[in-house]
């Protein structure tokens, strides 16, 4: 195997990791408030400490939509924050609630979370392509009681499913029967109380699948903010100067983690792009913020390689310097496809919702091996381990775990405890990834795929459960079995299997009818993007579950 030398890298990663003591998540603490006063408030440390450190002037926030551009000073940022902190503890928020927040990407979608976070509240950020029945499940969950959407977004709010909802606010200046959040904000002061914390209170909820049941929802403790900050420094090789941008929307953990507070947490500007897809419009975005350290997915850069060298060569892109991926296998080809047209690697990164942040990485400063996410980083250590919990040997396939714990560790699972204790299955010491793995002679550690059923398309993650009951509910779904079928371009799609009931034939209406189905319900990622109608499907004997196995090895054998 080819290794890659390492490019660059701002800070001297490896000395830091072993000069004097070894590293331990401790000596980041000075860092924070937490260290003098033993409380913290991660939109203090997000926002009003670089203001109090005279960097108030400088950009935090660079929006660029099609049809506009805005920036946001880190002090413009806190004056704004303040306001709606204010407006929504007046309207009945305190510490220790859930908001929901329910925006598009957008200035808004940060201040709405750094100011619920500022008041103590816990924010729970939903994804912008979310419809009815996953917001449904989300804020039903966990009570939620109080909502920042916008009126476009209304229609997929099921309001009346809701009952413990008490408040909604839209970001727009008037809707009959809300709160305008922004026209309050207008009349409020834009200084606020920060509600200092506890390193153990609760920052944000975000719902993740699993192989079964509906999503449940992963809660993070302030905490996070140590390794947040840690790893934008190490991993994302953060400075001051950059202008960073990561292509999630908050909706999704790296959206939030490293689309919101790990880059303000280092201070740095912060690119939003507002709009969907295309090469040309996120080529332009590089071009015109100039864009110097980026954060996105193997899909995404399958989809720009695929747009073709000709499209990416009308745009200067020559401010890049670092490239970062998440989410999904990165394979090699898209590397050395990346070195041609940006003379850059891409790093690959390996975390999950549950881990709260990076802990298997490609630091700037180490070798790439094509093919590995990289070594754990510093405070972090992994291993690969057989069905007892006991180390496999060099270069043989495990479970991927990770010594507990590290300061970014989930802090519970809403309301399920025996989940929590999933990840441990061999006791405290292993949290268990539910991802299959092999570790080399160096340490560098390969992804060889998942223990479970889930299903990975273009980085997120899909629990099959959620799509068969959802395509149950139609009239015309006898039974259904839905695995991941491998795709060139998203790694995996959605495929469904199913079996009709009586009165039903296969029509490619029917089969269409079924995708949007489950598209309105759910969203469009979890909308089976093929489904095949079987007589039967293979079910075990004893107690008759159905086999998703078997249908997935179908599926890898034609005929
Ligand atoms: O299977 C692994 C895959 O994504 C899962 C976590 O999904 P989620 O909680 O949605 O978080 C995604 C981003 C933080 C993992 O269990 N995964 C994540 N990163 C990689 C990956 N698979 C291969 N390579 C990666 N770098």
């Amino acid at each position: 195997m080819s290794i890659l030398p390492p490019l660059h890298g701002t800070y001297n990663v490896e000395k830091e990791w072993h000069e004097g003591e070894p590293f331990r998540w401790e000596r980041v603490h000075p860092e924070f408030t937490w260290y003098e006063t033993g409380k913290v408030n991660m939109t203090y440390e997000c926002v009003d400490r670089h203001v109090n450190d005279g960097k108030g002037e400088k950009t935090a926030l660079w929006y660029i939509s099609d049809a506009k551009e805005e920036t946001w000073t880190y002090r413009e940022l806190q004056s704004e924050v303040n306001a709606w902190a204010n407006v929504l503890r007046k309207r009945g928020v305190q510490k220790g609630d859930f908001v929901f927040i329910f925006l598009p990407k957008h200035p808004y979608c940060h201040i709405a979370m750094l100011a619920a976070v500022k008041i103590g509240a816990a924010v729970g950020p939903l994804f912008e392509a979310f419809m009815e029945e996953a917001v449904k499940d989300r804020i039903y969950d966990c009570d939620g009681e109080y909502l920042i959407t916008s009126e476009e977004f209304l229609e997929r709010v099921p309001e009346k499913e809701l009952p413990s909802l008490k408040t909604v606010f839209v970001t727009d200046k008037h809707v009959d029967g809300y709160i305008s959040i922004t026209s309050e904000a207008e009349e409020e002061s834009t200084e606020s109380e920060t509600e200092w914390v506890d390193l153990d209170d609760g920052v944000n909820i975000h719902y993740t699948s699993g192989s079964t049941g509906k999503p449940k929802g992963i809660i993070h403790a302030h905490r996070v903010m140590i390794q947040q900050y840690q790893t934008g420094r190490w991993v994302l090789d953060l400075k001051e100067t950059d202008v960073y941008w990561c292509t999630a929307h908050p909706g999704w953990v790296t959206g939030t983690v490293y689309g919101v507070f790990a880059p303000l947490l280092n201070g740095v500007t912060t690119v939003i792009h507002g709009g969907r897809f295309s090469a040309e419009a996120w080529y332009e975005v590089m071009e015109k913020a100039k864009v110097s350290v980026w954060y996105s997915a193997p899909t995404a850069f399958r989809m720009l390689k695929a747009a073709g060298e000709n499209t990416r060569k009308r745009y200067d892109l020559s401010s890049l310097r670092h490239i970062l991926s998440v989410g999904e296998p990165l394979n090699p080809e898209v590397i050395h496809w990346a070195f041609e047209v940006f003379g850059l690697r891409i790093h690959d990164t390996w975390w999950m919702t549950e881990t709260g942040a990076q802990l298997i990485a490609n630091l700037p400063t180490r070798d790439i091996k094509p093919g590995s996410m990289g070594r754990p980083i510093p405070g972090v250590q992994a291993a690969v381990l057989d069905e007892e919990g006991k180390e496999v040997a060099t270069g043989e396939l495990g479970h991927l775990a990770i010594r507990a714990d590290w300061p970014a560790l989930m802090k519970e699972v809403w309301k399920n405890e025996e989940k929590y204790r999933s990840y441990f299955p061999y006791g405290k010491e292993w949290y268990l990834a539910g991802d299959l793995a092999t570790m080399d002679e160096d340490g560098y550690i390969f992804f060889q795929g998942r223990s479970d059923d889930m299903i990975n398309s273009s980085g997120e993650r899909i629990g099959p459960f959620e799509v068969e009951s959802k395509l149950l509910e139609h009239g015309a779904v006898q039974e259904a079995g839905v695995v991941g079928k491998p795709d060139e371009i998203r790694g995996e799609i959605v495929k469904a299997f199913i079996t009709l009931n009586n009165t039903y034939e296969e029509s490619a209406y029917l089969l269409e009818e079924l995708r949007s189905f489950v598209k309105r319900g759910l969203a469009a990622h979890a909308a089976p993007r093929e489904i095949e109608v079987l007589d039967e499907l293979p079910k075990t004997q004893i107690s008759g579950k159905i086999l998703r196995r078997k249908l997935k090895e179908r599926d890898s054998t034609p005929g």
